[in-house]
């Protein structure tokens, strides 16, 4: 009994009208709030909001959602951090009302990075009003997309991920300084990955976050976007080896990449076999950089 979905994140940032331009301009989400300075929410399915984005002084991480299933999970979660000596605390009756949740904990990763454990989020049944015309998202029970972390000991990490979170392992990419493991909690290939300190990036550095669409034609056309606007490109467009999605990657205000994509193979645990690979693409993906 674990995590079943990346639910949301939450980030303070610095520069919120660019922000607010990628979420419009480029992202497609529906946007709600941002008003007199509050935060920005950003909703991609039948969840309120599965963003925020809060104006401040400087970028930060402030949360990672992870949603569990049941009040039972939540305590299972709880239990399993306590035992490992993990500080665990629970939200305030403001914290969960900001966030549109029922019940939720926090705690960090062996890198500090903050998370949310919690389950009961707020549905809204109004049609989703994209803010340009996008087919939709690939969220509901796959969550959100995808968080990239890079880990200090990355192997400690991913036995954390594992045994407190209850991630399964899908497979796992070694290429040049690269060294990656993949993690499900649900069908979609991987809600979280964990890298090595590698190319300057050190620990609890969130290296990218994934939106997938529905159509192949969203990825094109906000590809073309970006190119036209001579947005800051990380990676072109491209195929990865083992999720196979199609995806290019564009630089964040916040410095940090977000991954824009379509077509993520599933996993069955079923039938699922864990797979190494050598390479990070089946073609493009080349730097930008
Ligand atoms: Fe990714």
């Amino acid at each position: 009994m674990g995590v079943s979905q990346f639910g949301y994140l939450v980030l303070d940032v610095a520069d919120i009208k660019a922000w607010r331009e990628l979420a419009a301009g480029i992202i497609g989400a529906e946007l709600r709030g941002g008003e007199d300075g509050g935060p920005l929410k950003l909703r991609f399915d039948e969840y309120e909001h599965r963003m925020t984005l809060r104006p401040a002084k400087t970028d930060a991480l402030v949360a990672i959602g992870w949603e569990v299933d049941s009040p039972e999970a939540l305590e299972a979660v709880r239990r399993k951090a306590a035992a490992r000596g993990i500080a665990v605390t629970d939200a305030s009756r403001e914290a969960l009302a900001e966030r549109g949740v029922q019940a939720m904990i926090r705690l960090r990763d062996l890198d500090g990075a903050p998370l949310e454990i919690y389950y009961g989020p707020k549905i809204d049944d109004s049609p989703l009003k994209p803010s340009r015309p996008v087919s939709g998202f690939v969220c509901g029970a796959l969550g959100l997309g995808h968080v990239v972390l890079v880990a200090k000991d990355r192997d400690e990490s991913v036995r954390f991920y594992r045994e407190v979170l209850g991630f399964s392992l899908t497979d796992t990419i070694k290429w040049d300084q690269l060294d990656a493991v993949f993690l499900h909690c649900n069908p979609r290939h991987h809600s979280l990955a964990l890298m090595n300190e590698c190319y300057g990036m050190t620990s609890g550095y969130l290296n990218h976050f994934m939106l997938e669409t529905c159509s192949i034609e969203d990825v094109g056309r906000a590809y073309d976007l970006v190119r036209s606007r001579k947005l800051p490109l990380s990676l072109a467009l491209g195929q990865h080896s083992n999720d196979r999605m199609t995806s290019f990657y564009m630089k964040t205000p916040s410095g940090f990449s977000m991954e824009y994509g379509w077509g993520g193979v599933r996993v069955d645990d079923a039938v699922w076999q864990v797979g190494h690979y050598d390479t990070t693409k089946l073609w493009g993906h080349e730097s930008a950089a």
